[in-house]
């Protein structure tokens, strides 16, 4: 596979490397026009998104039978990965999981370092090339933000590299769970995802899904975004300057009943308090930004309500009856859009069709 970046002095430095544009740094993580590492939602143009939401449409329709779910699983039975999940995880690690079972990807996983020779004083990073030398791909969740994306770095530059998925990093980034929202949206819009309104609701500061998802929105024609949050957990300033730069309108707001009407998407998150370095997230009264029942009828009719999840209180468990409720379907589309990323990953994609 040829790379699509000349290494250069520049490359093969890791602090010169990490404050390059964006911009510059993605050819280094694409190969052959496909995505090899898939490390930030601005991976995501909105004709890859397309492609990719199609191909998960199919992969779900196909595996409905047996013919069809042999056919997925031998695509990538030649392939194995490993699932390096050392903050906790429910969803996304099930959905990868299941998602390479699917395809026939052959999985091995750690999901503590006090099990692997972390503990023997192995680097992160030497532990990571560890998992390479056995697998085709890594799949990982870091608490630290930077670090799934040094170690893409760092394998490219070995003569043994592996994708590596980005299955969130610190309050960074969580891409592939941007892609399963905007998945999510498009099944729930029929596709026409363009004109809409998203409120997104609660600690927008230090949750990773809201600030990938908002940058996808650039995909999209005449988006508006409406960020409902306490004062304390507002959305961050290189957040609201890419909306800037590329034109999107948004309002922030604390009052969340003044912007729940005109929303074609709710979008609600938890506080998140394992970020707090001393309890401030108890000082803050999170109430005011629960969805309960009695908004039902202030939102319009076709509006959806999503949730990354895990969720607290921030909806009551009797909107989850609400037709427009998608968030336990946005939780099961996670594994047929991270299955799609897969396939599209390792060329397979192109196999996968109705
Ligand atoms: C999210 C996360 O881990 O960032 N969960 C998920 O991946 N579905 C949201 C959260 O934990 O609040």
């Amino acid at each position: 596979m040829e790379r699509t970046l000349k290494m250069t002095s520049v490359n093969s430095n890791w602090d010169d490397f990490h404050k390059k544009d964006i911009s510059e740094k993605l050819p280094f993580f694409t190969r052959d026009g496909r995505l090899y590492d898939c490390l930030f939602a601005q991976q995501f143009d909105r004709k890859l998104l397309t492609s990719l939401f199609k191909t998960a449409d199919a992969l779900r329709a196909i595996t409905q039978k047996k013919e069809g779910m042999d056919h997925a699983g031998s695509l990538l039975s030649h392939t194995r990965a490993m699932l390096y999940f050392v903050q906790p995880s429910t969803r996304t690690f099930l959905s990868f999981l299941n998602a390479c079972h699917i395809l026939g990807v052959k999985t091995s996983e750690i999901r503590d370092t006090s099990t692997s020779s972390e503990v023997k004083g192995e680097s992160p990073e030497d532990t990571v090339r560890t998992f390479s030398s056995y697998v085709d791909m890594i799949i990982m969740r870091h608490p630290t933000p930077g670090f799934v994306e040094k170690t893409a770095w760092l394998m490219n530059l070995t003569n043994r590299p592996v994708p590596i998925i980005n299955g969130g990093s610190g309050k960074d980034q969580h891409p592939t769970q941007a892609l399963l929202d905007s998945y999510t949206l498009y099944r729930s819009f029929n596709g026409d995802m363009d004109n809409k309104k998203i409120v997104m609701v609660g600690d927008l500061k230090r949750g990773r899904t809201v600030r990938s998802l908002t940058y996808l929105m650039k995909n999209y024609k005449n988006i508006s975004l409406a960020f409902v949050s306490p004062e304390q957990f507002r959305m961050e300033p290189d957040i609201l300057e890419f909306l800037k730069r590329h034109n999107i309108p948004f309002t922030e707001t604390g009052d969340f009943r003044s912007v729940m009407g005109e929303a074609d998407a709710i979008y609600m998150t938890r506080i998140q308090d394992e970020h707090d370095h001393s309890g401030e997230s108890k000082a803050v009264d999170y109430s005011p930004f629960y969805f309960r029942s009695e908004h039902l009828k202030l939102i319009k009719k076709t509006c959806v309500i999503m949730h990354p999840l895990p969720r607290r209180n921030e909806i009551e468990t009797s909107v989850d009856a609400d037709p427009r409720a998608v968030f336990w379907r946005q939780e099961r589309n996670g594994m047929w859009a991270r299955a799609a990323l897969i396939a599209h990953i390792f060329g397979a994609d192109q196999k996968i069709t109705r």
